[in-house]
């Protein structure tokens, strides 16, 4: 195992996708000015630099070569966080759908997620990392000092969903979202590397019938509980 490389705080935000893991993890790096890693997007960019570079999700070896030559940089702006592969600015490819399937194929390999251990945990650094993903707590950083997994049933989640791309003006049908998200989710948990499961120190928040604004509140109720933030 890649050594940790710094003892910085982390707090992990682990849970299946749609949960609202990313918008309660960068309200959380806001109000304590913390570094945010969105671990997901590590996966996406791997992908996308594969296919740029014309490589399947099925050897190993040219992938786990990428990771570890990968030109990736996150840069902040008021507007959010923007993701840079290879010098371009790459967000909204990076949620395409082809990226997204291969992100979640590239993702089910034990090199791959072995190679990209350091890169992870070198966004580690002071005053703390607040890092959102699905092996966070158990795998990157299993000595965080604060585990949240956050679920929600997939019909909430699916739900959420179709009002986002709705909202987007995006033509989706609910019942696809619902079976999508329901599918992706098995392979999530069943998977033998790294799978999408609660650390056993983890403390689960269900946000099935919780406001956004609720869930942050819980997770900063357990931040302050720990005494970790702004001092
Ligand atoms: O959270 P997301 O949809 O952006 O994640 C993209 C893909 O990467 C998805 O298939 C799940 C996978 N992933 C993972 O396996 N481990 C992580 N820590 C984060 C994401």
């Amino acid at each position: 195992m890649t050594e940790c490389t710094s003892s910085a705080p982390v707090i992990a935000i682990d849970g299946p996708s749609g949960v609202g893991k990313g918008a309660v993890s960068a309200a959380l790096a806001g109000s304590l000015g913390w570094h945010l890693l969105d671990s997901g997007a590590v996966y996406r960019a791997v992908a996308l630099a594969a296919e740029d570079r014309g490589l399947g999700a099925e050897n190993a070896e040219p992938l786990v070569a990428l990771c570890g030559n990968l030109d990736l940089h996150f840069r902040a702006h008021s507007g959010g966080i923007s993701v840079l592969v290879d010098g371009a600015v790459v967000d909204d490819r990076l949620r395409s759908e082809a990226v997204s399937r291969t992100a979640s194929k590239v993702a089910a390999i034990a090199q791959v997620r072995h190679a990209l251990l350091a890169l992870q945990r070198s966004f580690r650094q002071p005053p703390g990392l607040i890092a959102d993903g699905r092996d966070m707590g158990t795998v990157v950083f299993p000595d965080a000092q604060l585990k949240i997994f956050l679920t929600a049933s997939p019909e909430e989640r699916a739900n959420r969903r179709y009002k986002q791309l709705k909202d987007k003006g995006e033509d989706v049908i609910l019942e696809r979202l619902f079976s999508d998200i329901a599918e992706r989710d098995r392979r999530d948990r069943e998977r033998s590397v790294s799978p999408t499961v609660p650390a056993d120190d983890a403390i689960v928040i269900d946000s099935t019938s919780m406001s956004l604004d609720a869930v942050i509140e819980r997770a900063m109720a357990h931040v302050e509980a720990k005494g970790l933030g702004r001092s």
